[in-house]
């Protein structure tokens, strides 16, 4: 095990409001490294800055030792690492085979064009559309997801829009993956059904996770190490019982409205 990602002095801002102050933290190799802090923390804004949505102000962000400071997301998603969003974005008309198939060409060289117009049997560009077929024909099996390999995505209930979200990240192939809040407005019994996936996902896959999460008992079951964050700063990083009894990090929780984290917390 070595180090995959380090941040180091992360800064970003919108106009005056700073919503990352100059962050650092390291990922291991096939760490599932949570990201806790409450609303408007700067939670997604790290993930934005990762991948390459927004560009920082200040600090570097070394993946496998590359810089990902002033790449494109595209770029940075060829590098290997893929993210979900806090809400949904998939394509509701179409069904979730296709959505997966769109996310395994966006990670390909030869992409959908170059393919649109070959009917040649094994040709190159065949061959590999065959591949990742199987590649994507494999995700769906591993996230269990056979039920709705042709059903819309609008039709889907919307834990199974969760996990199809999932499944395209990992059609990408990634080393590394960006979960932001993948449990939110889940049912209990889909929450579970969540951990298991990303558990699996870095046991059985061997990708590295960096999860923004709400849920504290998720965060708790899940993690090996935890950063807290608060208004873009660092509160503290480290194990998870650590962290979670960390005055700071207590307070910064209590301050928030939802009573759900308050009463979870240190369940
Ligand atoms: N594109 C943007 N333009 C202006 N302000 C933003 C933008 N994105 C995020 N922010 C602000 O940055 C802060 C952190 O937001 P965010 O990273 O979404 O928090 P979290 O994900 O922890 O809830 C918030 O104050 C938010 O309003
Ligand atoms: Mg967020």
């Amino acid at each position: 095990m070595g180090q995959l990602f380090q941040v180091h002095n992360l800064t970003k801002r919108f106009g005056g409001l700073t919503a990352i102050n100059n962050l650092t933290f390291e990922v291991e190799e096939k760490e599932i490294f949570s990201i806790i802090g409450p609303n408007g923390a700067g939670k997604s804004t790290v993930f934005n800055c990762i991948n390459g949505l927004y560009k920082p102000e200040e600090g570097t962000m070394l993946f496998k030792k590359q810089d990902l400071v002033g790449k494109r997301p595209d770029q940075i998603a060829s590098l290997g690492i893929a993210r979900t969003f806090q809400n949904l974005e998939l394509f509701a008309n179409m069904t979730t085979l296709d959505n997966l198939m769109l996310g395994r060409h966006k990670a390909m060289k030869a992409g959908i064009f170059s393919i649109a117009g070959l009917s040649i049997r094994r040709s190159p560009a065949a061959r590999e559309e065959m591949a990742n077929r199987r590649k994507v024909e494999e995700i769906i099996d591993f996230l269990e997801l056979e039920s709705a390999r042709d059903v819309y995505v609008a039709n889907l209930p919307y834990g199974k829009q969760k996990l199809v979200e999932l499944g395209r990240a990992l059609a990408m192939e990634p080393e590394l993956i960006l979960l932001d809040e993948p449990a939110a407005g889940l049912t209990q019994e889909e929450k579970e059904e969540m951990i298991y996936s990303i558990r699996d996902i870095r046991d059985l896959l061997g990708i590295t996770v960096i999860l923004i999460e709400h849920n504290m008992q998720m965060v708790k079951y899940i993690s090996d190490r935890i950063l807290a964050i608060n208004f873009g700063k660092m509160i503290t990083c480290g194990d998870v019982e650590d962290v979670l009894n960390h005055p700071e990090v207590i307070s910064a929780y209590l301050g928030e409205e939802t009573e759900e984290d308050v009463n979870t917390i240190n369940e």
